[in-house]
């Protein structure tokens, strides 16, 4: 008897034994049944519905898997923002809850950094911000005390971007002035304008065209297409239907917007190069294909592979608790005929 119980009672400690590890390995994310530790990584993009973005969280995801190993397993969920702060806010809040080991955001609103920034230094999570840039006064006045290194900021600075398309136009044998009066007639086409891409492209382009070229020019038109390609096909056919033969170049903040500007420069009888210029930013495989084709005067690359590929460094140091500097950034280059081929 006594035998029996205590044969009983090892395989009753046995099984209590088995039960605590299957508990421990399916609610303890820090280690997978291979043996590997898991990291979480949370990411949530503005919207998925953006061209650019959308080559972009694409590249992180692929670029994560590479990551992976024997030691370490890099679990990403991605969300998309919806283009609505609140969806977004919702996620974030979860991730939070879940206890990410590090988030990469690309805000729908920029000025919500203050905020998110706020929620993962209480919780200790560090972020990398993509994309949107938040102010730099929300930067500085978070990068104190136990959070200071755990957050950064991967992006480009769209200062550079607009400055090249100011170029792209000034450096033509006419610098864009088809009619020869000493100015150049543009419309603009604007993304988002809470975002600084768009703010800051909107005027370097200009700046810069300006100083470059020496001339002055003159604003027929400028509005909002979102960086959204139907916006940028109706806009420009209003544009075209207003302004007519004025318009010496149009503008767009990015690639999306001047696809689809391209489409009504077409169906107005106009000829790009030609008796109009047309410039982007991105480098889409379309734009490129469209600028060695002559149908595009020129783009800007903003180089996604580069970004995706440092936002993901920043997260894994992070996660290995290594400091991160405050601002991480990835050149633009200025897409031509002359080497838009190296960009395909
Ligand atoms: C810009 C890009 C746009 C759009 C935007 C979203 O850098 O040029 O196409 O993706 O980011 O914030």
């Amino acid at each position: 008897m006594k035998k029996l119980l205590s044969a009983l009672l090892a395989s009753v400690m046995v099984l209590s034994l088995v039960a605590c590890g299957q508990k421990q390995a399916s609610t303890d994310s820090g280690s997978a049944a291979s043996g590997a530790k898991t990291v979480r990584v949370g990411v949530s993009i503005y919207t998925f519905d953006d061209a650019f973005m959308t080559l972009y969280r694409n590249e992180l995801a692929k670029y994560f898997e590479s990551k992976s190993n024997d030691q370490v397993k890099y679990e990403v969920t991605m969300q998309d923002g919806k283009n609505d702060q609140s969806e977004q806010t919702n996620q974030i809040d979860n991730f939070i809850t879940q206890g990410y080991d590090v988030l990469i955001l690309n805000l729908v609103q920029s000025t919500s950094a203050a905020t998110v920034m706020d929620k993962c230094a209480a919780a200790g999570i560090p972020v990398v911000f993509i994309n949107r840039e938040p102010s730099e006064s929300d930067m500085q006045s978070h990068n104190t005390g136990d959070f200071a290194g755990k957050f950064t900021y991967v992006g480009a600075d769209a200062r550079q971007s607009g400055r090249f398309q100011g170029e792209l136009i000034a450096d033509l044998p006419n610098k864009g002035d088809i009619n020869g009066d000493g100015k150049l007639q543009y419309v603009m086409i604007e993304g988002d304008p809470e975002n600084v891409d768009a703010q800051y492209r909107t005027q370097f382009s200009i700046s810069q065209y300006k100083e470059k070229a020496g001339l002055d020019v003159e604003c027929l038109d400028d509005q909002v297409g979102n960086w959204q390609r139907a916006e940028g096909q109706r806009l420009a056919a209003n544009a075209l239907t207003q302004y007519g033969d004025q318009i010496e170049v149009i503008f767009c903040n990015n690639d999306d917007m001047a696809m689809g500007a391209k489409v009504s420069i077409e169906a107005a009888g106009r000829k790009i190069n030609d008796n109009i210029y047309l410039v982007g930013v991105d480098a889409l495989a379309e734009a490129v294909d469209a600028v060695i084709a002559g149908e595009m005067t020129g783009t800007v690359l903003n180089d996604h592979v580069g970004q995706s590929h440092k936002a993901v460094d920043c997260a894994v140091d992070a996660a290995e608790g290594k400091s991160l500097d405050l601002y991480n950034w990835v050149d633009y280059v200025k897409v031509t005929p002359e080497n838009a081929s190296q960009y395909k």
